[in-house]
């Protein structure tokens, strides 16, 4: 009998599909993945695939942006559930009433939103791009949501003013100044880093604060030896593999984001074999949104 992987591969063929999956999939996800990445280098490689299907391993706003980027592919989120809570922080008309607030502001809107409040953006960034994107605008008034900690860190690095929206991920905040502290004390040789998702006082306390690339970027360098990271746990199975030999230390076990565990194996089997669930956005708003991806694929 073939496993659950091996039928995966045959259908992949058959249906000429490219899985992609983000950094904090399962273990098992990841290694049979075409793609790990980042949300920017997911998006990149969403926009550059001759595939004809897209599975989509990580939450709804990543599956939903590779399909404003291609409307012709069948892009399928293996666990229709798969939703991100930050993403739900900020609804397209909460997005209108600020605007209309501020009607001279430009919009920037993190990656981790719904096709509909990217519809209402001038421009999109995620983790890796956000200081390049908000230091490429002219505009005295800038509107940023949904993250307000995302938002801060690139208000410290830009000094540029931000209208913050109070939205936030529930699993980075989980990260605290202590947990920072104790684990160097424990490892008083290791670096430090934090995703910016993390609160101001535990990105304080990290040596960089990056995107989940730039940590496997930076893990990968060899005066790190022994790395804390202030992020989602499973980043670690990715650096274990691409660095034998290193210690890498999660600042807290609690860090887990259940929606990014939510796809298994067998979903992505069912998903290949049914060709759902299939994420699709209504046309009139996937213009108007993919103009604002465009501009964050445009400045890179
Ligand atoms: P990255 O773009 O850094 O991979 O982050 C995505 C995310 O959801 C972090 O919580
Ligand atoms: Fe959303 Fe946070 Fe999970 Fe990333 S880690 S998908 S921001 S809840």
């Amino acid at each position: 009998m073939k496993t659950t992987s091996e039928r995966i591969d045959e259908l992949k063929k058959e249906k000429n599909a490219i899985i992609l999956a983000h950094n904090y999939q399962r273990g098992e996800v990841q290694d049979i993945a075409d793609f790990v990445g980042d949300s920017l280098e997911l998006s990149q490689k969403a926009a550059k695939t001759d595939a004809d299907v897209i599975v989509f391993c990580g939450v709804h706003f990543m599956a939903e942006t590779a399909s404003i980027i291609n409307p012709a592919k069948t892009v399928l989120l293996p666990d229709a559930g798969a939703g991100c809570p930050m993403a739900n922080m900020i609804t397209a008309e909460e997005l209108r009433a600020e605007k209309a607030k501020h009607p001279n502001a430009t919009v920037v809107t993190y990656i981790n939103s719904f096709a509909a409040v990217k519809a209402e953006s001038d421009y999109c960034c995620t983790s890796a791009n956000g200081v390049k994107v908000v230091g490429s605008i002219k505009a005295e008034e800038i509107i940023f949501v949904p993250d307000k900690y995302l938002g801060g860190f690139i208000e410290k690095k830009t000094g540029k003013k931000m209208i913050l929206w109070p939205g936030y991920c529930p699993t980075h905040l989980k990260i605290l100044p202590q947990d920072i502290i104790d684990r160097k004390k424990e490892y008083p040789n290791a670096k430090v880093v934090a995703h910016p998702e993390c609160r101001p006082d535990v990105v304080d306390l990290a040596d960089e604060a990056l995107s989940t690339s730039g940590m496997i970027r930076y893990a990968a360098r060899p005066e790190v030896q022994e790395l804390i990271l202030a992020t989602e746990v499973e980043i670690i199975h990715r650096l274990k593999k691409e660095n034998p030999g290193k210690k890498f230390i999660p600042a807290s076990e609690r860090a887990t984001c259940p929606n990014m565990k939510k796809t298994t194996l067998e979903k992505i089997l069912e998903a290949l074999e049914t060709m759902q669930p299939e994420v699709k956005v209504p046309e009139e708003i996937r213009v108007k949104a993919l103009a604002c991806v465009q501009r964050m694929l445009e400045i890179g």
